[in-house]
């Protein structure tokens, strides 16, 4: 997209206030969604996914069954409201790709041979969208999986990194998103040192992407370490509601 006329750094600070490494406010929760069998929510700033797990269940029809394996599908959305211009809720070339992306990302975690012939359905939806809306949903997903028991290797962490006016950052927001020069989705297996998904827009040198991968870690370590925090939270809770 062509760059705005306004700079997106002024005095070494994005235009959100923010310093290039900063994250933006993380909240996370779950089990709001009381129908399915897992369900969380996730917040970077402006960016909210709400995300909900059903399963595993029978899969029909019944031609689709794996004998020694369970499927995985994953629909991403965004709102009609989610962002100002209001959103086509019919699926679009994008939705399609990032529903195909996030389920790679998430899918190399889970252990899909534990539930043969059975389906795991992730259902992922952005109700505000100020950028990173995908690492959002993979964040969201991967907490909503863990909360609904789905046997897996370990939680998926994702975060976006990027350059804007020649500086590296952290975390876009929507306007760093649509204007950078270069961004990149990342996701892993923090315990495991694994990446399980990235994505990269733009250019960027050799040294930049290294330097961006490093970034990428240690955002989605700190990330890790939320969900860890909001998983055990909410079994304490019904631990003590027992
Ligand atoms: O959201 P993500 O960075 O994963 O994907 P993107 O396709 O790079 O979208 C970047 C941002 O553009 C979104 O986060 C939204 O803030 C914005 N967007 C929008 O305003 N309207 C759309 N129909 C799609 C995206």
């Amino acid at each position: 997209m062509k760059k705005p006329e306004i700079p997106l750094i002024i005095n070494g600070r994005r235009i959100d206030g923010r310093l290039p490494d900063e994250v933006r406010e993380i909240k996370m929760s779950i089990g709001e969604i009381l129908n399915a069998d897992g369900s969380a929510r996730v917040s970077f700033g402006n960016t909210e996914a709400i995300v909900a797990v059903y399963g595993p269940r029978a899969l029909f029809p019944k031609f689709l069954q794996e004998t020694d394996v369970g499927l995985v599908r994953v629909i991403y959305s965004m709102s009609p409201f989610s962002v100002d211009e209001r959103k086509n809720p019919a699926p679009d070339r994008r939705s399609i790709e990032i529903s195909k992306v996030t389920k790679e990302a998430l899918s190399a975690a889970i252990f899909i041979e534990d539930f043969p012939k059975a389906v795991v359905d992730v259902y992922e939806n952005i109700i505000q969208a100020d950028g990173s809306t995908r690492v959002a949903a993979i964040n969201a997903a991967s907490l909503a999986l863990a909360s609904a028991g789905i046997p897996m290797k370990d939680l998926v962490a994702a975060c976006s990194v990027g350059k804007v006016d020649d500086t590296l950052i952290v975390d876009l927001n929507g306007k760093e998103d649509n204007y950078s020069e270069s961004d990149m989705a990342v996701a892993m297996m923090p315990s495991k040192g694994l990446i399980t998904f990235l994505q990269m827009d733009g250019r960027l040198t050799k040294e930049e992407v290294l330097e961006l991968l490093k970034k990428a870690e240690e955002v989605c370590k700190r990330i890790y370490e939320l969900q860890k925090k909001t998983l055990l939270e909410r079994y304490k809770m019904e631990k003590e509601e027992e």
